[in-house]
């Protein structure tokens, strides 16, 4: 089932169109705006899970703090919150990098 647009309609400004890859898929987004929105706004809210309790993660605070929203960025584990979108840009999540590869 599709995940209906989080997004506001109106008189917001944005960014051109683009694209950029979480775990290989595709996500399209706006230039500019963090990758954390534009995940929340596909759909996609877990992005981690907590190494103790096993439970699942994702954006908290939205302002860098909390950590909650960590996500590779090639070689830097960095808060998704605070990362702008570009076209190209390569994410993963941490089960995604972290998971043991046969
Ligand atoms: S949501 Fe808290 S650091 Fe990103």
């Amino acid at each position: 089932m599709p995940v209906p647009s989080l997004r506001a309609i109106g008189s917001v400004q944005r960014g051109a169109p683009t694209f950029f890859t979480v775990d290989g898929v595709v996500i399209s987004a706006f230039a500019g705006e963090s990758v954390a929105c534009a995940l929340w706004a596909a759909g996609m809210r877990e992005l981690r899970h907590s190494p103790r309790a096993d439970l699942p993660r994702g954006m908290f605070c939205l302002m860098g703090s909390c950590q909650e929203c960590l996500v590779w960025v090639g070689l830097r584990k960095l808060p998704s919150c605070q990362v702008p979108v570009s076209e190209g840009l390569a994410v993963e999540t941490l089960p995604h990098r972290e998971r043991p590869r046969g």
